[in-house]
């Protein structure tokens, strides 16, 4: 199985840790969105769409990448992303847009995967941050099952 994760991570490159397990896991590519060529994209078998949570929503640079991919017929994904907060329903939410999209061009998203990372946005700045240390040993072990699924389902 060939795999590819696109990845943007632009606050504390949380979601980038991430993606290197996952990646160690499946063998697989990571690229910024910026470097996808839309056509290349159809010679993997599974993609992975990483990214911070930013206001509510993945960033847009994957959102814009989703528009640009051509059509597919039940080509596998994934959505990952690392947030201020995180629980299931959030994730399901903050993954919303993304997943819309790339159901309208055929993908089919396997499972997501949310966990909670380092944020000095805003006014967390003055106190510290919050979830100093996260993702942690505990979000990458997690991360590592959350691929190993994948295999399995393959
Ligand atoms: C501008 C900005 C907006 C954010 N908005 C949210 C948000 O709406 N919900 C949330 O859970 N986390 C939010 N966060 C926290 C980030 O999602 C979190 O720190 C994440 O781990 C950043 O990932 P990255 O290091 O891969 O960019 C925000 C962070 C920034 C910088």
């Amino acid at each position: 199985m060939k795999s590819l994760l696109i990845v943007i991570s632009i606050h504390h490159n949380n979601t980038g840790k991430i993606a290197e397990t996952i990646a160690k896991v499946l063998d697989a590519q990571i690229k910024k969105p910026s470097q996808i060529n839309p056509e290349e994209i159809t010679e993997f078998d599974l993609i992975g769409f990483g990214s911070g949570i930013y206001d509510y929503t993945t960033h847009k640079a994957l959102s814009n990448l989703a528009d640009k991919l051509p059509n597919v017929n039940n080509k596998k994904a994934f959505i990952f992303s690392t947030g201020g907060l995180s629980n299931k329903r959030k994730a399901q939410k903050d993954h919303s847009k993304l997943r819309e999209k790339l159901e309208s061009k055929g993908y089919k998203i396997v499972n997501e995967f949310q966990c909670k990372g380092f944020n000095t946005n805003s006014f967390l700045k003055y106190f510290g941050g919050m979830n100093k240390g996260r993702p942690n040993d505990e979000d990458h072990k997690n991360a590592k099952e959350f691929a190993e699924k994948l295999m399995q389902n393959e």
